[in-house]
């Protein structure tokens, strides 16, 4: 899809998955830069980006397309525990490099984060880690609210080498600007 100029906070929508998104999901799963601080790898062909929509996106619980006029252009997930931990749900999300800078992410994961306090009434934290090198992702969180717990040193492992990540957390109680 083209870079459109200036995108209406106001058009982004977020919606499950369907098997045509795979073209739109392999614009920003294929791409490096994209994937430099996801647990992705960079997808390379239409059949895995195809597969992942189908196997994993789809029987998903909370794994929504971040659309524009209803075409896929990021991607964000909430993901609820079980047992002792189902007061709390990860959160994640990726954007395609064309639509950065717009406070797209920002909008996408309120969005989520209303949803999600609907559709999982355990949940009463929702959470994100996040690289430490990762500034704008760290940004999205903290225009939300979000509080920076801490850094976990060499907590995650990504391509192949450890990170140190940042924790943030929202409470349901918390004030969303
Ligand atoms: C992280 C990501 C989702 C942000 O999407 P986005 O729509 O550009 O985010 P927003 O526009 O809502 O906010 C980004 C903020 O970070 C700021 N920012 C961007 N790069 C930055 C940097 N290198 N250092 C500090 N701040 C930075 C922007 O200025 C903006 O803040 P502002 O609104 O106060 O100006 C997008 O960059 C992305 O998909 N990255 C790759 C995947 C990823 O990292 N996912 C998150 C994994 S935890």
């Amino acid at each position: 899809m083209a870079k459109e100029m200036t995108i209406d906070l106001s058009k982004i929508t977020l919606r499950p998955y369907k098997i045509s998104d795979a073209d739109d999901f392999l614009m920003y799963g294929g791409d490096d830069k994209v994937t430099r601080f996801t647990r992705w790898n960079t997808f390379t062909s239409m059949e895995e980006a195809l597969s992942y929509i189908k196997d994993y996106c789809i029987p998903h619980p909370y794994c929504r397309s971040i659309c524009i006029a209803d075409r896929s252009i990021g991607f964000i997930i909430i993901v609820p525990k079980s047992g002792g931990d189902r007061c709390r749900a990860d959160v994640g999300y990726a954007l395609a490099a064309a639509y950065w800078g717009q406070g797209i992410a920002a909008r996408a994961v309120k969005m989520a984060i209303a949803q999600g306090l609907k559709e999982f009434p355990d949940v009463i934290r929702f959470q994100a880690l996040v690289e430490l090198e990762n500034k704008a992702s760290q940004r999205v969180l903290e225009k939300l609210g979000f509080l920076r717990e801490g850094v976990l040193r060499k907590y995650s492992l990504n391509k192949g080498k450890s990170r140190d990540m940042v924790m943030y957390s929202l409470l349901s109680t918390d004030p969303i600007p």
